[in-house]
């Protein structure tokens, strides 16, 4: 089974590409290199004994996209993850992410829409409930006014996406990510941030590691237990997983509508605090840090309710706060040495 991974050399994408490959998928990887490097693809032959296939593909040129498809009519299934995800550049640069991440994703369904059947997997993002009036959030919870262009385009696509599998042979699965952090346990491919981290994992480890001087809590003034804002921090293997699984679904045609939506995250979540407790833990190192104003746009908490993954796809995240972060921090350690 021929299966085509958009942003397949990014960070969710190449621990997903492992997956694919470990039960069995061909695997084409299209990917701009926008935010990548080709060296993923010897992290991923590592680990799995096969190189994928690979192409230099920027999916915002439609007449590339089209002949793509044209030499590989025999796809059996798509998962869609070349985006831009950067909340900050995407309200400096709007339209740099209505092009990438809605054009592109417009030209991508423009050729399933051709074919009689195909088979699509989204990424999407908790980022749609905003912040959610109740915890854990279930996929019922109401889509929020988005709070930048980035998140927008990920309201934008599900609903693209819907309208278009309504009147075409597209079934789609769409995957709400929580937060997605954490390496291979091999340490072969991981998370590649380009300039300052503007995630808390990334930056946590490159802290630890020398790179910055300290991190910066942002705000212990909310709501919550300890005044720190609480997430759902998933390893980024057990969301590649995830994935697989629900390839599977649509092509064994056992999905009940011609669109699902899932949340995947792990149904726990974490403090700010909490993570920098549990990073000093595995790490064994004390971590520098202070605590500073509130970053602007930032929700309280947000966590998932995952039954809806855990019985009808028969996934559920595996992995603790502790094993993925220590996973992150062999990477950070690998790729620094
Ligand atoms: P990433 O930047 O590591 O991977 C995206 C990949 O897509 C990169 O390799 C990039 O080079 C490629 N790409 C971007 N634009 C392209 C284009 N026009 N043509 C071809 N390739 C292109 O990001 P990631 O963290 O792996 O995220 C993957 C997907 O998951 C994105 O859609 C993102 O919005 C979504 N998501 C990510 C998170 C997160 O916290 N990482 C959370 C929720 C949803
Ligand atoms: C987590 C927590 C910060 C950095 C973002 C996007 C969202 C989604 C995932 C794609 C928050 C705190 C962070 C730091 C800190 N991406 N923090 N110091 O904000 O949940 O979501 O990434 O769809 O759309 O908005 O993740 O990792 O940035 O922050 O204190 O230096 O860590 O305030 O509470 P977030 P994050």
């Amino acid at each position: 089974m021929k299966v085509l991974v958009t942003g397949g050399l990014g960070f969710i994408g190449s621990h997903t590409v492992v997956e694919l490959q470990n039960q069995g998928f061909e695997v084409v990887i299209v990917d701009d290199l926008s935010n990548s490097s080709l060296t993923v693809l010897d992290g991923i032959s590592k680990i799995t004994g096969k190189t994928p296939a690979f192409e230099k593909l920027d999916l915002r040129e439609k007449s590339k996209v089209q002949d793509f498809f044209k030499r590989h009519a025999d796809i059996s299934g798509v998962i869609h993850f070349a985006a831009s995800k950067a909340v900050g550049e995407s309200i400096e640069n709007p339209l740099l992410y209505y092009e990438n991440n809605i054009c592109a994703l417009v030209y991508l369904l423009q050729e399933l829409q051709k074919k009689s059947q195909a088979n699509l997997i989204f990424s999407s993002s908790c980022t749609v409930y905003g912040q959610a009036e109740k915890m854990p959030i279930t996929e019922d919870a109401p889509v929020q006014q988005a709070m930048s262009p980035y998140g927008n385009t990920k309201q934008i696509g599900e609903e693209i996406i819907s309208d278009v599998a309504k009147v075409s042979g597209i079934n789609a699965i769409l995957l709400r990510y929580f937060n997605p952090i954490g390496a291979h346990p091999s340490a072969e491919i991981g998370e590649l941030p380009i300039g300052i981290p503007q995630n808390l994992v990334p930056f946590i480890t490159q802290t630890a590691i020398g790179l910055r001087k300290e991190l910066s809590v942002f705000g212990d003034d909310y709501p919550t237990t300890d005044g720190t804002c609480i997430r759902d921090y998933i390893h980024v293997v057990d969301l590649a997983k995830a994935h697989v699984v629900a390839l599977q679904r649509l092509i064994e045609k056992k999905n009940a509508e011609k669109i699902e939506t899932f949340n995947v995250g792990t149904g726990t979540g974490s403090s700010v605090l909490e993570v920098i407790q549990t990073f000093e833990k595995v790490s064994n190192q004390k971590l520098p840090y202070k605590i500073v104003g509130r970053r602007e746009g930032d929700i309280t908490v947000a966590y998932a309710n995952t039954d809806k993954a855990n019985t009808v796809l028969g996934w559920k995240s595996k992995s603790t706060l502790e094993e993925a972060l220590a996973s992150a921090w062999k990477w950070e350690q690998k790729i620094r040495s």
